[in-house]
């Protein structure tokens, strides 16, 4: 069985960090960045999965998440592309919630592009639906951005997604939490 470790993102995991962020977006975060959000930004929330084998780990999805009061909004979310269309995405997202959950938060927001498939189903499985458009969003492509929005989150709900995904018979996985909400 595959674990995967979900912890808090420090300065020492920006080198990989920045090689996800690279390899999935056209305009990548600078390091500085990074390190404002682990070091100064009171309101973020980054997160990273980390694969262990028996004898290396690896950095497999990252994201910056940020909390205003009950309100989170997912500023970055990716998956390393050798480890995307195996539910990791689905998996990082439930435990985001999950945390996001224990601190109260009750809505979540994030922008997305028009034409990004992978994330709209990934957001869409969760309840997610679009509440706006932000015309010619992006500075590449002038793509349109979607709004999208999660109106109630539901700790129960995400608990319950959470197991079904770890429980999944074609590929049961496990998820260790750096805190102590662990659960089976
Ligand atoms: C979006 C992303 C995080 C999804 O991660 P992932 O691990 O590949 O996603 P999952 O395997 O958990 O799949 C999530 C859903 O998307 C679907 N999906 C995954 N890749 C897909 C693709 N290329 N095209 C269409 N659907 C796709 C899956 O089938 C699944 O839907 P289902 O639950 O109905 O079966 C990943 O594609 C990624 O990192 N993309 C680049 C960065 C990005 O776009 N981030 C989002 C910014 S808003």
């Amino acid at each position: 069985m595959q674990t995967y470790y979900f912890r808090k993102m420090n300065v020492e995991d920006i080198e990989a960090v920045q090689e996800i962020d690279g390899l999935s977006f056209a305009n990548p975060w600078p390091t500085h960045s990074y390190e404002f959000e682990i070091l100064k930004n009171d309101n973020s929330r980054a997160w990273v999965f980390e694969e262990k084998g028996d004898s290396e780990k690896r950095i497999i999805a990252m994201a910056v998440v940020w909390h205003i009061i009950d309100e989170a909004h997912i500023g970055t979310i990716a998956v390393h592309p050798n480890f995307r269309k195996e539910s990791v995405g689905k998996l990082f997202l439930a435990c985001i919630l999950y945390e996001a959950a224990f601190e109260n938060i009750e809505k979540c927001f994030l922008e997305v592009r028009e034409s990004n498939l992978a994330a709209k189903k990934m957001y869409n499985g969760f309840g997610f639906i679009v509440d706006g458009v932000r015309k010619r969003y992006y500075s590449d492509n002038h793509e349109d951005a979607l709004m999208m929005c999660l109106e109630k989150l539901d700790k129960e709900e995400i608990i319950s997604t959470l197991k079904s995904l770890q429980n999944n018979s074609n590929c049961p996985r496990e998820v260790n939490f750096e805190h102590h909400r662990n659960f089976k």
